[in-house]
C-alpha cells in the first residue's frame, strides 16, 4: 500500500492504495465517488471519464500513482451550490439519457469540449463525443444537449462590452 494526496473536486484527499490500482477503482471503492462508471475497463467506452487538468481521461486505464499533483474533476464536482452547470442542465432538458450509465462520462466530455470550443458545429460535437459509447443509443439527444449547453453557456456569459 502506498499513500497518495489527490486533488479532487477542489479538495485534497489522502488515500492509501496499491500503486497499480486504477484511479477509477480508487474513486469508486475508496473515496465513494461513484459517478464515474466501470463499463469496459479497457479504455473503450468512456463511462469512466473524469477530467484530469481539464483533459477528459479514462480513469479505468490510469493508475492512481500517475495522478498525484493533478487536478481531478469528477461528475460530483461539476455543479456548485446545488446549481447544475449548463451541460448538466441541457442533458436534463433534452432528456439525453436513458439508463444513465454513460451520462457522467458524456457530461464531462461535453464540458471539456465547450471549454475549448464554446460554439461547436454539429460535426465537431459528433467527433468530440465519438469515443464515448451509449448502449441506449441516445446519441441524437446527446448532440442536441451539447448544442443546447452551448447556447445556455453563451447566455450565462455577459457580452464583452458588458463585462467590467
Ligand atoms: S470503463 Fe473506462 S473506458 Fe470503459
Ligand atoms: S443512457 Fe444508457 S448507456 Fe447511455
Amino acid at each position: 500500500m502506498a499513500h497518495y494526496l489527490l486533488h479532487i473536486n477542489g479538495a485534497s484527499l489522502h488515500v492509501a492504495a496499491p500503486s497499480d490500482e486504477t484511479l477509477l477503482s480508487v474513486l469508486r471503492n475508496r473515496l465513494d465517488l461513484t459517478g464515474a462508471k466501470y463499463g469496459c475497463g479497457e479504455g473503450q467506452c468512456g463511462a469512466c471519464t473524469v477530467l484530469i487538468d481539464g483533459v477528459p481521461t479514462r480513469s479505468c486505464l490510469i493508475p492512481v500513482s500517475a495522478v498525484g499533483g493533478a487536478k481531478i474533476v469528477t461528475i460530483e464536482g461539476l455543479g456548485q451550490d446545488g446549481q447544475l452547470t449548463p451541460v448538466q442542465q441541457a442533458f436534463v432538458e433534452e432528456g439525453a439519457l436513458q439508463c444513465g450509465y454513460c451520462t457522467s462520462g458524456m457530461v464531462l466530455r461535453a464540458t471539456a469540449l465547450l471549454r475549448e470550443t464554446p460554439q461547436p458545429g454539429h460535426e465537431q460535437i459528433v467527433h468530440a463525443m465519438d469515443g464515448n459509447l451509449c448502449r441506449c443509443g441516445t446519441y441524437p439527444r446527446i448532440v442536441a444537449a451539447v448544442q443546447l449547453a452551448a447556447r445556455l453557456q453563451a447566455r450565462a456569459v455577459p457580452p464583452e462590452g458588458a463585462r467590467r
